[in-house]
């Protein structure tokens, strides 16, 4: 059996930051990353924009408390507030040290980072490196993962996290190259695992990020918190969904629709084009069912809307978002230049996951703590974004928790056992899972299935929900579930076998489906990304709580958590 002082399932920031922290605290210990891809394929490899800090280079004005209290009324007063304390606190640190690990960020004429607007932030307090601003950070973080000598797993997909007794032990995985499965015994499991773009038919996310950590862990007992909360990115380019960053629209862009109307004066005069992601969301929605939007061949009624740089001009598009014209340009033969980008609606964030206190440890419950159990970045919960995320924190989340994480695991494993798992039986039941899934003899293709699940998701469960609409999401995973035993592999070997792959994130993504319909099925009012047509406002009476959401193939148990406020008491939220 393989075994290490701590595994991490997850390459990206959160996870490979912690691992850094891990090795900087005590060089001796033995840190494993395991991932399903590359390391720097990671998901965290296609953030654009930004990561949020206030170090006053732009804006001296600027202070943590500002950015506290932006996040707070950004997520709709549902963000732990000690949490979201310790975010902003620890910002302006956690980036000067990625600064000294080397990360290019871009810089002002006197040579300081350079700071941007970004959507619902009062100051200009993100830092960026063009718009590869994930790609500049990940690279330098795993060049010091190589540098601390930490083992790294690519290309294994983790199968099962090993818990019992109210302990994480270890984790089972399975060599996407060869079909071999080993179990990992270990002092502390973290979980870094992304999120989960790939339950809705469009989406800014890589094609990896298929909830699967987040799935593992519903499996295996843990609740899964505020997952009705799905944040949709405003500027999806149209039709394919990836991102075309907010930093566009934070040096300038404009967003107008088939009357040439810059519509945000309607929903959220103050900030315009910089409103929180949930409410510019809904605005272009709602343009698009009022007729507003655009058709590609220009004529009103259609299903985009226009992102108007052209009065930017080429030298400032060329130079701070190069990699968003080119993505225009090369996907939708878009010149940006000199013409209007087609975007839309895209999903692009997860606000909820696996619960975590401050020092990155799982919660099994309000009260109760899961031992050597950790988790961070975009797959845990802590809860600094509450209904709705702020461009360019979720960065930061990754880098701030991530380190604490690494730190507090540095800590818990001091002077530890390794626990007893029993290899064998682990073993017999992966395999077994295997076989039964190359061995089905149904009709159904994979992607038959997933597409179907994939739409009814967008459809029942998108910007605007209600409970008839998300009860007839219900009904129809269920048939899908139904089909997934009908599906069929062609591909019954062992070597490099991604069809086998995709069956299991398919289970990933129904499992965590499920947990998104039902957590807001069970949410009667409209907080943040979670918007109901039958419950059009906010109830603090009633939930100003977190869901805790508890799966099982019997159905779902959904609870409730307060949130914890500390500094700002809940207001009408108005931009
Ligand atoms: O629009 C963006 O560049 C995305 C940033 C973020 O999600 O934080």
């Amino acid at each position: 059996m393989l075994e290490h002082d701590v595994i991490i399932v997850g390459g990206g920031l959160a996870g490979c930051r912690a691992a850094v922290e891990m090795a900087r605290i005590d060089p001796n210990l033995d840190v494993a990353v395991v991932a399903k891809t590359h390391p720097i394929r990671s998901h965290s490899v296609a953030a654009q924009g930004g990561i949020a800090a206030t170090l006053k280079n732009v804006d001296s004005t600027d202070t943590w408390e500002a950015h506290a209290f932006d996040t707070v009324k950004g997520s709709d007063y549902l963000a732990d507030q000690d949490a979201v304390e310790i975010l902003a606190r620890e910002a302006p640190d956690v980036v000067i040290d990625l600064e000294h690990m080397g990360v290019l960020f871009s810089r002002l004429s006197d040579g300081r980072i350079a700071q941007r607007a970004f959507g619902g932030h009062s100051h200009n307090r993100t830092c960026y490196a063009a718009d590869k601003t994930g790609h500049a950070i990940l690279h330098e973080l795993v060049n010091n993962l190589r540098r601390y000598g930490i083992r790294i797993y690519e290309e294994w997909y983790v199968m099962r996290l090993i818990l019992s007794d109210g302990q994480a032990k270890g984790i089972v995985m399975y060599h996407i190259l060869d079909g071999q499965i080993e179990v990992v015994r270990a002092k502390a499991v973290m979980f870094a695992t992304g999120g989960y773009g790939r339950v809705y038919n469009t989406t800014s996310n890589d094609y990896a990020s298929t909830g699967d950590g987040l799935a593992m862990a519903a499996i295996a007992g843990v609740p899964l918190e505020d997952m009705e909360f799905v944040q949709f990115h405003p500027t999806g380019l149209y039709p394919v969904g990836v991102l075309i960053s907010e930093a566009v629209r934070g040096e300038g862009a404009y967003l107008v629709n088939s009357e040439g109307e810059r519509f945000m004066a309607h929903y959220a005069p103050s900030r315009m084009e910089l409103a929180p992601r949930d409410i510019t969301s809904r605005a272009i929605a709602r343009e698009i069912q009022g007729d507003r939007g655009i058709y590609p061949n220009g004529h009103p009624g259609g299903p985009f809307v226009h992102l108007d740089l052209r009065h930017m001009g080429q030298e400032k598009i060329m130079s701070r978002i190069p990699f968003c014209w080119e993505e225009a340009h090369r996907l939708v033969g878009i010149d940006a230049v000199h013409q209007p980008i087609p975007v839309r609606p895209t999903v692009h964030y997860s606000m909820g996951g696996i619960p975590v206190n401050t020092d990155g440890q799982v919660r099994s419950g309000p009260d109760r703590l899961i031992e050597g159990f950790f988790a961070a970045g975009e797959s845990a919960c802590v809860s600094v974004h509450g209904a709705n995320r702020l461009g360019s924190n979720s960065l930061l989340e990754c880098v701030v928790y991530g380190r604490r994480t690494g730190a507090a695991i540095a800590q818990f494993v001091q002077n530890r056992k390794l626990p007893t798992v029993d290899e064998e039986w682990h073993i017999r039941e992966a395999q077994l899972q295997v076989q039964m899934l190359l061995q089905q003899s149904g009709q159904r293709r994979i992607a038959q299935v997933r597409q179907a699940f994939q739409d009814s998701m967008t459809k029942h469960c998108g910007v605007f929900r209600t409970d008839e609409s998300m009860r007839q999401g219900l009904q129809e995973l269920q048939q899908l579930q139904q089909q997934y035993a009908e599906i069929y592999l062609d591909d019954k070997g062992s070597c490099w076998n991604t069809e086998l792959v995709e069956a299991l994130e398919l289970q990933s993504l129904m499992v965590v489906g499920q947990i998104i319909l039902t957590s807001a099925c069970n949410r009667l009012e409209s907080r943040g990304a979670h918007y109901r047509e039958d419950y059009p406002q906010r109830d603090d009476g009633n939930f100003l709580k977190h869901t805790m959401a508890y799966y099982s193939l019997a159905g779902l148990d959904i609870q409730y958590r307060p949130v914890t406020l500390t500094m700002f008491e809940p207001q009408e939220r108005k931009y």
